[in-house]
């Protein structure tokens, strides 16, 4: 819970620094006589330097400005790729250092992932420590600089390109359906007012229940991962079908989205029909909970979906290049956005 409210407040906090360099960026097609007020951007690119951002200045204490090559859309970011696994084992010593040096045994009430990690188990951990603990027991461990760092790298990989493909779905999806639009801005209003300036807090976002419904109709029409790899423990008859054990299964999890028995004009955009309806069972699994290896990142998830595209929306226009395609969509392991094309226009009256 302390990691994700400071998260909702560290993407606000980038978020702003991404506003300065459009600004920057608005000045100089002026200077160049562009006054169209316009700032292009491919969404699928920009959302995954976003995420970069948003992932490394809230898992490594070091504020990303610090992390050469990951502020903003640079060329440096595929050059120092290499850099993050080098330098992140040395961000991780170098904080426990620091928090050795503290005053003794004083407990340790950050947001930061990393202080979480590093404090947990230890005299440091403000929600309590057990020193009669069976110190041999793994679960009542401090962790080792290595745990941490595998957490660290599991949350960059297995979180950012899902997340940020998702985000672009989204937007995509809301740009095309004006009506969806306008009720996403209804409700941004009703939950935060009409002072555009308003810092988005975390207990904000549980309010959000059209945009989240607008997320889950997303997910359901563009599954991030159409297939998930099984394998069956033990010999078993699936629909008159006889499975040996160890067979590979591939559940498709967009037929089950897209089921016509389970799913109203399946293939229509309808954000509604996940609001206050109950689901049946296993028709929508887009986190594969109850399913195998459910995804940790869904809460961490959520937040960044939520706060990015209230801060984008809430402020700016967004217009599709291409307003005619279909999303475009790349098979590679998991459903990656890609060549998501926007101007973005900052609105003139905001509600
Ligand atoms: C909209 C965004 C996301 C979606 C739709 C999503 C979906 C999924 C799904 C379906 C799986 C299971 C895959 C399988 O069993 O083959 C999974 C696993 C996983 N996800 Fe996510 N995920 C998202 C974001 C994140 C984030 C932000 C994180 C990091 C905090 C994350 C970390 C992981 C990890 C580490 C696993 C592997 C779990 C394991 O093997 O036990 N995911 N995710």
């Amino acid at each position: 819970m302390r990691f994700l409210r400071g998260l909702s407040k560290s993407i606000q906090h980038i978020f702003n620094d991404v506003e300065f360099n459009w600004n920057k960026q608005l000045q100089q097609r002026q200077q160049q006589k562009i006054n169209d007020d316009l700032i292009p951007l491919d969404l699928s690119v920009w959302s995954r330097y976003f995420l970069t951002d948003i992932i490394l200045s809230t898992s490594t204490k070091s504020s990303s400005n610090n992390l050469p090559g990951f502020k903003g859309l640079s060329e440096t970011f595929k050059r120092n790729n290499n850099w993050l696994f080098y330098n992140l084992l040395e961000i991780i010593k170098q904080r426990r250092n620091e928090i050795a040096l503290l005053k003794e045994k004083e407990p340790i009430d950050s947001s930061d992932l990393l202080d979480i990690l590093l404090t947990i188990n230890t005299p440091r951990d403000p929600n309590g420590f057990d020193e009669g603990l069976d110190q041999n027991d793994n679960n009542n461990k401090p962790m080792s600089d290595n745990e941490i760092l595998a957490i660290i790298l599991d949350i960059d990989i297995g979180g950012r390109d899902p997340t940020a493909s998702t985000f672009c779905f989204t937007v995509y999806n809301i740009c095309k359906h004006p009506k969806v639009l306008q009720k996403f801005r209804e409700e941004i209003v009703d939950v935060l007012g009409t002072d555009f300036l308003r810092p988005i807090l975390f207990e904000d976002l549980s309010k959000f229940k059209y945009l989240e419904a607008v997320i889950k109709e997303t997910q359901r029409i563009i599954p991030l991962n159409p297939l998930i790899p099984l394998q069956s423990h033990n010999k078993i008859s699936l629909n008159g079908h006889m499975i040996e054990k160890d067979t590979p299964i591939w559940l498709h999890q967009e037929k089950l989205h897209k089921d016509e028995n389970s799913w109203h004009k399946s293939e229509n955009f309808i954000p509604e029909r996940f609001l206050n309806k109950e689901l049946g069972n296993n028709i929508f699994i887009p986190w594969c909970e109850g399913i195998i290896r459910n995804c940790p990142g869904k809460n961490m998830a959520m937040i960044i979906l939520k706060c990015l595209l209230i801060l984008l929306f809430r402020k700016y226009n967004i217009e599709l290049v291409d307003k005619l395609s279909p999303a475009k969509v790349m098979y590679f392991g998991i459903n990656h956005s890609f060549n998501l094309k926007v101007n973005i226009k900052k609105r003139e009256k905001f509600y």
